[in-house]
């Protein structure tokens, strides 16, 4: 059956029409959803019921190989028993809220900061998808920011000052912005990577802006010029024309294309309510549908 997309921005995000993507093994549907990733960046897809193997197993089925290494990795176990599912919820591991001082409390609160996922390591993340098991009842929403329409709206001369630019990203940075010090045994493991700041999205060949809370600085630059630029960059790039807020609904599963987006969580009552999402992320590695039928 044929998806449709509806738009819910005047630049991006489609919401699907319905599917249950558990069950979508066929070659055509997951060719439509990444046509639909083509062209949204981000799409909405509602009442999935994935347990963690279907939501892992999509992912893979959708986008091949899955980031293993998140940041969180360098200091504590997850919670659920599988590196490739990132743990994003406000729960301590005996399920109940998270304590005020907890440190992944602290470390996760960096999520409300701008950021793709995953750009501190090398493949950096392509597409996430997060899938909500519970939502509290009042709003803990996720922002998404079209880096394409940013980008295309840059003035000439900055997009040709931008050309050819890079910029180091680093986990251990953008949490020391929020005074989450990692121990020099933990940095070790977290050394970052670095990354050009305009990249063309391969098939819709778009260019977009690539920009992370993560950036530290940008290579070849002196800091302080480098770092300035990159604030300008990350106050344009998120100006509310951008940016899409989305109200999460139990059962949704929201995928975006971490190349050209950024996202950030809003806060809320984390300390009364329950908030429980579960991600996957796929690594910025060919594509399977170009990489071979063996999957
Ligand atoms: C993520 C993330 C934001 C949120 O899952 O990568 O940044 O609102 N989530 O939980
Ligand atoms: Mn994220």
């Amino acid at each position: 059956m044929a998806l449709t997309f509806r738009k819910l921005h005047p630049h991006f995000v489609g919401e699907s029409s319905p599917v249950e993507l558990r069950k979508a093994h066929d070659e055509e549907t997951l060719a439509q959803i990444r046509a639909g990733m083509d062209e949204f960046a981000v799409l909405v897809f509602h009442d999935q019921a994935f347990s963690d193997a279907e939501q892992l197993a999509f992912g893979q089925r959708l986008d091949g190989r899955l980031h293993q290494g998140t940041g969180s990795r360098a200091f504590t176990k997850s919670r659920l028993d599988n590196e490739a599912l990132s743990d994003i919820s406000n729960l301590a591991a005996n399920g109940e809220i998270m304590k005020a001082d907890d440190r992944r409390r602290h470390y996760t609160l960096g999520n409300r900061l701008w950021h793709t996922d995953a750009s501190f390591v090398n493949p950096p993340g392509r597409y996430s998808m997060l899938h909500a098991r519970v939502v509290p009842p009042v709003p803990a929403d996720t922002e998404f920011a079209d880096m394409r329409a940013a980008y295309d709206a840059l003035p000439a001369d900055m997009k040709a000052q931008l050309e050819g630019l890079r910029a180091h990203h680093s986990v251990a940075y953008s949490r020391h912005v929020l005074g989450f010090e990692f121990s020099a045994e933990e940095q070790e493991k977290l050394k970052g990577a670095i990354h050009p700041l305009v990249r063309t999205i391969p098939r819709s060949l778009r260019r977009s802006l690539y920009l992370a809370s993560h950036q530290s600085r940008i290579i070849d630059w002196p800091i302080p010029e480098g770092r300035l630029l990159l604030r300008d960059l990350m106050e344009h790039a998120t100006q509310p024309e951008f940016v899409y807020r989305h109200a999460w609904r139990v059962g949704d599963l929201v995928i975006w294309d971490n190349r050209a987006t950024m996202h950030r969580a809003r806060p809320f009552d984390d300390a009364k309510y329950r908030r429980e999402l579960r991600r996957v992320t796929t690594l910025d590695i060919e594509q399977p549908a170009l990489a071979a039928a063996g999957s």
